[in-house]
């Protein structure tokens, strides 16, 4: 007996699923760079959020359990907070992100890495970037035991994970761009020791020829752009095509023609198939000074979203202010290019309470360094940016 035509509407449904699914992952082409959206799936609906914005909330279930401790062999010694005993790691981990609208579900490392299978992670970018390049990589080892160190092709930080045929690895380039320090020449008198060369045209050698060994690319930069790395004694200058750039930039100006030229070369030589993400600023936040100045994060709790302005906006002129500063920058520079936003910056402001601080491994460290309100405690909470990441990474392959 052949089958009766079934009516219209459970197709129009389907097709309105689908159209819906399409579009919440990127597959059909829309107008902004924004990934935000995660689609979840159940039998009666599908939604989609904004992963960015939300709150934390104290969850004491296994649920925010870390996946990884201190023996994870990926760790840079100053962040790793277990070993090196800092306080409060239990609490520090008992926070479970909450985005407004929908559920955040937690990477499962074992179904991730074989949907990479074959294929490819590549970080670039300062240390934020390899900070959490270690959280990935500790998580996805609870998949692979077997997982091997890996630093070929100019990288310095990776893995290699067998059972799935998958590296995922950092290329260290602070600036993106090439630079490099020549000393004062004999002649020049202008009270410099010299100055760091960047040219703004060429993308530093450590990521350059290696775009196309990779199927998602993961962008940043922008902590090495202050006047505390560069001060005018060792000053950045900058060169377009061989020559200085007169009248001599800035560093904020530095910063966009910079990365304009990092995002067109980007688009240029990076095959259109690989997936490209840039991540936004991640915040500091050092209480009562700057780091140099006996800034400090001793705190227990995250900050309350009312406390996050004052922290953070540019007007306010705190300590902390560059990251939405610089976010407003690379926003603007990343309109119109298929360069998704990562945006953590919203979800990370509220973590004062997460960074390594005086826990650093070493006992001198803090008087020499101070304290470190800047990278993140491994487990905490880059392993949320893990969880965001390799969502959409999973709705876009
Ligand atoms: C491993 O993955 C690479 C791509 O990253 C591919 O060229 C190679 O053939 C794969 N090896 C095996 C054994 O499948
Ligand atoms: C930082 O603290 C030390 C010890 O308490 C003090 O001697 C020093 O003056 C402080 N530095 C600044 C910049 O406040």
């Amino acid at each position: 007996m052949p089958p009766k035509l079934p009516p219209a509407l459970p197709y129009l449904i389907l097709l309105s699923f689908l159209f819906f699914y399409l579009y919440s992952t990127s597959l059909l082409p829309h107008s902004t760079t924004t990934s935000s959206t995660i689609t979840t799936t159940t039998t009666t609906r599908t939604s989609s959020c904004n992963l960015f914005k939300g709150n934390w909330v104290l969850d004491r279930t296994k649920s925010t359990k870390p996946l990884y401790d201190e023996s994870c062999p990926f760790h840079r010694n100053a962040w790793n907070c277990f070993r090196n005993q800092r306080e409060n790691m239990g609490l520090i981990n008992s926070w479970r992100w909450a985005p407004k609208d929908c559920e955040l579900p937690k990477i499962d490392p074992e179904r991730f890495l074989e949907l990479m299978r074959n294929r490819n992670i590549g970080f670039v970018g300062d240390s934020l970037n390899e900070n959490f390049l270690v959280s990935f990589l500790c998580i996805l080892r609870v998949a692979d035991g077997s997982a091997k160190k890996w630093k070929r092709k100019r990288a310095w930080r990776g893995a290699y994970f067998p059972k799935f045929n998958v590296t995922v690895a950092y290329h260290r380039a602070v600036l993106l761009s090439k630079y490099e320090w020549q000393p004062k020449q004999p002649t020049m008198n202008d009270g410099r020791k010299g100055i760091y060369r960047v040219d703004v045209d060429i993308p530093a050698e450590d990521w350059a020829t290696i775009t196309d060994y990779y199927d998602v690319l993961l962008f940043n930069t922008g902590h090495w752009w202050g006047y505390d790395k560069f001060p005018k004694e060792t000053p950045l200058v900058f060169y377009r095509a061989g020559q200085p750039i007169l009248p001599p930039l800035g560093l904020f100006e530095g910063l966009k023609v910079v990365l304009e030229n990092m995002v067109s070369y980007i688009e240029r030589e990076v095959p259109r198939k690989t997936l490209k993400f840039w991540r936004l600023q991640s915040p500091r936040h050092f209480y009562g000074g700057e780091w140099n100045q006996n800034g400090s994060c001793l705190f227990n709790e995250p900050l309350k979203e009312h406390e996050l302005d004052l922290w953070f906006d540019p007007s306010n002129n705190g300590v902390n202010k560059e990251a939405r500063k610089i976010n407003h920058v690379i926003e603007e520079m990343l309109q119109g290019t298929d360069i998704r936003l990562l945006d953590l910056t919203h979800l990370s402001e509220f973590r004062a309470d997460a960074h390594p601080a005086i826990w650093l491994g070493k006992k001198d460290a803090v008087a020499i360094w101070g304290q470190d309100c800047m990278h993140w405690c491994l487990p905490g909470v880059p392993d949320t940016w893990v969880d965001i990441f390799s969502g959409l990474i999973h709705n876009s392959l």
